[in-house]
């Protein structure tokens, strides 16, 4: 499955069809018993973007569409896709649209801003692109909670933009604070691909934390944008490599850097060399574990077997026999699911996580080891949508990061929901760093946690709910 095809719809983007309020309502067991389911900052390779150099290279004559931002249609091969009505805003500038984002339901804490350095040098350095583009010209690629879509909107009325994200914890971001500003409907949500692209002339791109989730970005840039299409892609310093600018230049002809500010950067990319075929998703054979493990660009660790992992997957066999059901909370690719499900042919296992790369990656994962039938994906927030008490099992390899941030609220999130989601007597069996002392954390969100397992670098527990 190519990541395009995925089904990622805005704040709906449940790929598993096991948990619907109907199959609830009626009495059906919520979980269905067979389903078949360097890194070295970049220099200023040139002085700061010109503005001319910048309109220049938005090409005006390939796609000489009007700006019609009174019919708010998006230019594209195939058709023009309506939008359902102008943007009017609630606010008027970008100051007072920065002061009201917010980044729940993504965690919140005084340390973890919803805007930074980075977006405002993008816009910046973006502006006189912005302002030019034809409507439906724009896509916005990995903002973080909405500053960059939000912030083209008001200030340079762009319409018809179209956003990909791939965490869904930054899609509903986006939509709370559109409804805050009242810009509902100058965006919809893509996928990677065509749909996203095609037409495209001005890329607003937050650089991600991986080489392979920009070079599957880049290479699909490359692919489906206009010709003409100018690429704006910035980070915090301390996050760009100079390897950025190498994977970038595969798909680009032009690469620059823009000068600093405020410990930001912008990475400017123009002529698109589209390749003949997509690198991703990779698929890579996992000797010791006699496993083919399939990543598109996003997902965690690639294709390779975190070591955390390594050694949560030491205890499978001490799981409860008589388990029928259990979730992977934060699958990635879905080792863990996958490794269950072949250990144990009467469970069935649900691969849930967040980042939409991740969620296609564990499909595929399933497939390739034939356990498609009884591993089903599901795209949510700390499976937040499944319901009370519904399974035996849940396995768990937290993240300790919150976006590029060091920090344990995602992991407390999922010990919470674990708690909730187990039945009476499931257990919960988690891999963490050993600094971070997590046994207390389980015991009191999940229930009784005892050490199984200590390494050098993990323990591993196990909780009773
Ligand atoms: C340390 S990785 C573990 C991946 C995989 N289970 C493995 O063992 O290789 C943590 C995973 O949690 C996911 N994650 C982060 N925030 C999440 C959230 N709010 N809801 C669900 N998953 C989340 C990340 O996308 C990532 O795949």
């Amino acid at each position: 499955m190519k990541l395009s095809e995925r089904t990622a719809p805005s704040t709906a983007a449940c790929t598993s069809t096991a948990f619907s309020s109907r199959r609830r309502a009626s009495g059906s067991p919520p979980f269905p018993r067979r389903r078949s389911q360097e890194v070295r900052p970049i220099s200023a390779t040139s002085s700061r973007c010109r503005r001319s150099a910048k309109s220049s290279a938005v090409s005006r004559s390939a796609t000489p569409t009007p700006r019609t931002r009174s019919t708010n249609s998006v230019p594209t091969a195939k058709a023009s896709i309506t939008w359902s009505s102008g943007c009017r805003s609630k606010v008027l500038d970008r100051d007072s649209l920065f002061a009201l984002l917010r980044r729940r339901p993504d965690v919140e804490a005084p340390n973890l801003v919803a805007v930074d350095a980075a977006d405002r040098l993008i816009l910046d350095e973006a502006a006189t692109a912005l302002s030019d583009a034809p409507a439906g010209s724009v896509a916005v690629i990995g903002d973080h909670y909405g500053a960059l879509t939000l912030s083209a909107a008001v200030t340079h009325d762009s319409t018809g933009i179209r956003v990909f994200q791939d965490p869904l914890t930054g899609e509903q971001a986006l939509a709370r604070n559109a409804e805050a500003a009242g810009l509902t409907s100058c965006y919809r949500q893509c996928s990677l691909g065509q749909d996203l692209l095609e037409g495209v002339r001005v890329v607003l791109l937050q650089l991600p934390r991986s080489l392979s989730e920009l070079a599957e970005i880049a290479e699909a840039i490359a692919r489906h944008a206009d010709p003409g299409v100018v690429v704006f892609a910035g980070g915090r310093n301390k996050h760009i490599s100079t390897g950025m600018n190498e994977v970038l230049h595969r798909s680009f002809a032009s690469v620059r850097a823009t000068l600093g500010r405020q410990k930001s950067r912008v990475l400017i990319a123009s002529g698109p060399v589209a390749s003949a075929r997509s690198s991703f998703p990779v698929t890579e054979h996992i000797d010791e574990l006699g496993l083919d493990v399939v990543s598109y660009g996003a997902a965690f660790a690639g294709s390779t077997l975190d070591i955390g992992t390594r050694y949560l997957l030491d205890f499978l066999p001490r799981v409860d026999p008589a388990a029928e059901t259990a979730v992977d909370l934060g699958c990635g690719t879905g080792i863990l699911a996958v490794s269950l499900a072949r250990l144990r042919p009467g469970i069935s296992v649900i691969a849930t996580d967040q980042s939409a790369a991740a969620v296609a990656s564990a499909s595929a994962t399933a497939r390739a080891n034939g356990v498609a039938d009884r591993v089903s994906t599901l795209r949510d927030d700390v499976m937040s949508t499944l319901p009370t008490g519904s399974c035996d099992v849940v396995l768990c390899n937290p993240p300790f990061h919150v976006g590029a941030a060091v920090h344990t609220g995602v992991a407390l999130k999922m010990f919470a929901e674990a708690g909730r989601v187990l039945r009476s007597g499931g257990e919960m069996w988690t891999v963490y760093n050993s600094h971070l002392g997590y046994r207390g954390r389980l015991q009191r969100l999940v229930g009784r946690t005892d050490v199984v397992g200590r390494n050098a670098k993990f323990t591993v527990t196990r909780s009773i709910a």
